[in-house]
């Protein structure tokens, strides 16, 4: 099958390309009808049968641990389910428990949810790299590391830039004696390989919400093997291997990652979660990528032409799925755009535009025309 059918067999799965020339994916991701399927078949489950609906809802929950570990190379017995990248990173950061006198290396490149929970709730000095190009370079990470660095935690997709940084270059920048490295993979997963295990990565935080089609409740993180002694920083019924003893005195906790689950999780979130995943599957993430490289390149070749300041670096190694720009009036340009149908975003005093499989040349070309118009 041609790619042009395939993405136009795949675009009746998303009824918001009815609605709007959508390219804003890397925020939120729109709803594909298997995923809001998959959810109100639980909610009916749920109305007609009470309990007996979260049985195969719990199942959905292991099976959703499964896709996630393989997305990542990783196994099951890795993963926590969370509520979203936030909760996962201050996770990863409860087990580091950065001390004073102690340092955390974050980059100003990166989403707050990178650098808040080290900033805000541990007593450790944050450093904070500076990008140069719309880039991180490694080097620069390391040359703020030392023997009192606890944890690096950077993005393996910024948000604003959409810098991919290359993670075995960090790893092998910071040598063998590195300190925890903390990654924050909302933008990268569904989109390009992440393999933690090369480099081993201590710590994966992740949202299904964005390249992973599912809602917005349900995230997850990676815990590398050597942190899975540590102490949980809040513990429930579903953190004990002996639940089953109904023994309030005693928690025998897990010794894999369910140790850090507190109690039922958003069942429903899970549900989606588990069909965006799926879908992901079925279509074919190296497809995915292909495609997001097409558009995104042909997008930043008509940028180009255009004359704006682009921020994204050009290479597509050091790309994923995100393009972003500055030009004049830019608040102008983006209600000219949502009042011509087409959706992207507007932070940093610019304008990002996050393509994906289901969109096509055309939208883009639309997109690039309102922008000509706009500067003339
Ligand atoms: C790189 C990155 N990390 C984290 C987040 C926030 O994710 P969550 O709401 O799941 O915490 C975003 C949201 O845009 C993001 O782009």
């Amino acid at each position: 099958m041609s790619d042009d059918s395939r993405v136009a067999e795949l675009r009746r799965l998303f009824p918001v390309t009815a609605h709007w020339n959508y390219l804003y994916n890397g925020s939120i991701h729109p709803c594909a009808k298997p995923v809001s399927d998959a959810m109100r078949a639980f909610l009916a489950d749920w109305e007609n049968g009470g309990e007996a609906a979260f049985f195969p809802a719990y199942d959905a929950f292991g099976r959703l641990k499964e896709k996630f570990a393989r997305l990542i190379h990783a196994e099951p017995r890795n993963i926590v389910i969370t509520e979203s990248t936030t909760a996962a990173v201050n996770l990863a950061a409860q087990l580091v428990r950065p001390r004073a006198g102690q340092n955390v290396v974050v980059s100003e490149l990166d989403f707050m949810t990178s650098t808040y929970p080290w900033l805000v709730c541990h007593p450790a000095e944050v450093r904070f790299v500076r990008s140069r190009d719309g880039g991180l370079r490694v080097e620069d990470v390391a040359a703020l590391v030392d023997e009192h660095t606890a944890a690096v935690c950077v993005c393996a997709v910024s948000v604003g830039s959409g810098f991919r940084l290359d993670l075995p270059a960090l790893a092998a920048a910071l040598g063998p004696r590195r300190p925890a490295l903390a990654i924050d993979a909302a933008q990268a997963l569904g989109v390009v390989e992440v393999d933690v295990r090369r480099p081993p990565l201590d710590f994966l935080a992740c949202t299904a919400s964005k390249w992973l089609m599912g809602p917005a409740g349900v995230g997850f993180l990676h815990v590398a093997d050597r942190h899975l002694q540590a102490a949980p920083p809040a513990a429930g019924w579903l953190s004990a291997a002996n639940v089953g003893e109904w023994d309030v005195r005693h928690c025998r906790l897990h010794d894999d990652a369910t140790r850090f689950q507190g109690g039922i999780p958003n069942l429903v979130g899970v549900v989606g979660a588990l069909a965006g995943l799926t879908l992901l599957e079925e279509i074919g993430r190296e497809w995915i990528e292909q495609r997001i490289r097409t558009l995104t390149t042909h997008a930043l070749q008509g940028l180009e032409r255009l004359g704006v300041e682009i921020w994204t670096p050009r290479a597509d190694h050091e790309r994923a799925g995100l393009v972003f720009f500055r030009c004049p009036r830019h608040q102008d340009l983006h209600a000219r755009l949502k009042a011509a149908r087409i959706y992207c975003g507007t932070f940093l005093g610019g304008i990002r535009l996050d393509p994906t499989f289901y969109n096509t040349h055309e939208e883009i070309d639309a997109f690039l025309a309102h922008v000509r118009a706009h500067l003339q």
